[in-house]
């Protein structure tokens, strides 16, 4: 089976992330990498907090802290609410590990052998009112190419064009709002990415023709604009340090990396915080490095603003080294999940952030919303009404329900075990093909990484069994015939099963409830084959079994209520 790298861009340190956050990257990376585990993959799905950067310089004074206790303390605060999600990743990492300090600087060296790092003086904006430089970000200004009023110095978030400070109208320190900004000389490495545009351009040309339109339109886009040199140092306390070795000026000056320059490597350096943690497993190198990791299929999830570093800045970074490190295949991007149409907004505050969606529901509710409704082709607006209506009728009814009902009629009807009843008819043979069908549409959806058809697919097969139960009314047959009314009820106890096992990439806390249901202790198997699906037989008759409680209660008008007022609604 192949071997899979799987990344999930990496939250910022500062600040609990949104859903939209989550589902733009962490959550979709989880439903692949628990999919292809389940199909007998061999899977690494690495992810760690992007820990550098005036952001969490910024929030570590806010909060009284020194830097490096801030971004430990936050960075296992993020992990206890993806273990809370059900974020199941081989490791979780630190940007500000020594693995990833020893990765970029030794990639460092190597573009500087290479002659792709140039030391250069630059004029730099100084904020008198802040006494300190300003880095990219924290310089805000009106964007030159399309008006956004609040574009940042490093890009525009609004149109998605990287820019210089320089380039900004009306440019304003983002700390203290002062324009009182004066430009000064200072030292400098650069990145001469205009020295690697056409092997950039060449790369893509090939690598690119499989990604899905959005991430290889941005990537064009970002070319065709023309590859610029780049800064890849600030001065900040807290970063990868500029090696002394190779550049002793400038470490003296206490340079340090920018953090767009080490949060990518820092996919290889977590890979190797994993392996240094895991010492039984299989080497770093051989997912990142030479000939090892040419069979290596290595997938990327993003939010689209961060298409163009993974696509561009990130490869030809790789590609300076003239080292045989391992480049992305496929580009999984996602358009934004709006809140009533209007931004998720962290600094504002403005949406529902990862912890507050557990302390409302379990993590399955939001998993399979946010997956269900994921802005593949469009952006999605969440919406509270939106939101309990696919909870309600997708879980509570057609999942959960269908498993209460079956169950707890065939144990007050039969007993403990799962009934025998007649030998399967046409109803059965028409359910099995249907079901085996549905099972190939939602394998097809999986491999193709369509969340959303594939979470149809799914709903399309719970629904399956309700349309069978309708048909069949046991409830009907057991007063006629308790053979017929037992092979129903056998025959939906197996779709249960099936749904706990095709369920888990979605639902995992539910499924795992689910495939407690039936006592079968050799049931070692990870997905159903189309002949299963066909016999619907897994679940022999005599298997005892238990009801589980209730698996997804309704959202009431009530809850409903409740939400809105306390998260707003409709009126921002
Ligand atoms: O946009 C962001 O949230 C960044 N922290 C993503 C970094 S992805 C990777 F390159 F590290
Ligand atoms: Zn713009």
């Amino acid at each position: 089976m192949a071997r899979h790298l799987i990344t999930s861009a990496l939250p910022y340190i500062n600040g609990i992330k949104h859903l939209g956050n989550m589902v733009g990257s962490m959550l979709p990376a989880d439903v692949h990498a628990r999919y292809l585990r389940q199909r007998g993959h061999d899977v690494l799905y690495i992810c760690a907090t992007d820990e550098h950067g005036t952001p969490a310089e910024l929030a570590a004074k806010e909060a009284g802290l020194p830097v490096a206790d801030f971004c430990a303390q936050q960075h296992d605060a993020q992990k206890a609410i993806y273990d809370g999600f059900s974020l199941a990743f081989d490791y979780f990492g630190r940007s500000s590990s020594p693995q990833n300090v020893e990765i970029t600087q030794r990639i460092a060296r190597s573009l500087h052998a290479n002659g792709f790092i140039e030391e250069r003086a630059i004029r730099q904006v100084y904020s008198l009112a802040d006494e300190r430089f300003l880095p990219d970000r924290y310089i805000v200004g009106t964007c030159p190419h399309c008006g956004y009023d609040k574009a940042r110095g490093d890009q525009c978030e609004n149109c998605t064009r990287v820019l210089d400070p320089t380039d900004l109208i009306d440019a304003r320190s983002a700390i203290s709002g002062s324009s009182e900004l004066e430009v000064r000389e200072t030292k400098h490495l650069f990145l001469l990415q205009s020295k690697l545009a056409g092997e950039v351009e060449a790369w893509i040309d090939e690598a690119g023709r499989e990604w899905p339109t959005l991430a290889s339109s941005i990537a064009r886009k970002w070319l065709t604009e023309g590859l610029q040199d780049r800064a890849i140092t600030r001065d900040l306390e807290w970063g990868v340090p500029v090696p002394a070795d190779t550049w002793p000026e400038l470490a003296a000056d206490g340079k340090v990396f920018y953090v767009w320059f080490d949060a990518p490597i820092e996919y290889i350096g977590a890979t190797k915080e994993w392996a240094d943690h895991n010492p039984a497993e299989r080497d770093w190198q051989s997912w990142w490095y030479g000939a090892d990791a040419d069979g290596v299929q290595y997938t990327q999830f993003m939010a689209k603003d961060n298409v163009p570093f993974h696509t561009v800045m990130f490869p030809a970074t790789q590609l300076g080294t003239r080292e045989p490190w391992k480049r992305v295949d496929y580009v999984k991007a996602f358009n934004w999940l709006t809140y009533y149409g209007g931004k998720f907004s962290t600094s504002q505050k403005r949406g529902i952030f990862t912890d507050a969606a557990l302390e409302l529901l379990p993590a399955d509710y939001w998993r399979y919303f946010l997956i269900a409704n994921a802005p593949e082709s469009d952006d999605t607006s969440f919406t509270w009404e939106l939101f309990s209506a696919s909870v309600n009728k997708d879980l509570a009814d057609t999942l959960g329900n269908f498993v209460n009902r079956v169950l707890s009629f065939s144990r007050k009807r039969f007993g403990d075990d799962v009934p025998a009843g007649a030998a399967a008819g046409d109803a059965e043979r028409r359910l099995g093909e249907e079901v085996a069908g549905l099972l190939a549409e939602y394998e097809q959806q999986m491999d193709a990484l369509q969340f959303r058809k594939a979470a149809q697919a799914l709903r399309a097969l719970w629904s399956a069994g309700n349309v069978y139960l309708e048909e069949k009314a046991p409830w009907l047959e057991i007063k006629t015939d308790p053979d017929a009314a037992a092979l129903t009820l056998r025959t939906a106890m197996n779709l249960i099963h099936l749904y706990a096992v095709l369920s888990e990439p979605f639902v995992p806390a539910s499924a795992k409830v689910l495939r407690g249901v039936f006592d079968l202790p050799g049931d070692d198997r990870s997905w159903i084959t189309a002949e299963e699906a066909r016999a619907l037989d897994t679940v022999p008759a005599g298997t005892s079994f238990t009801v589980p409680p209730v698996l997804f209660a309704k959202i009431t008008e009530e809850d409903l209520e409740s939400y809105r007022e306390r998260f707003g609604g409709s009126e921002a």
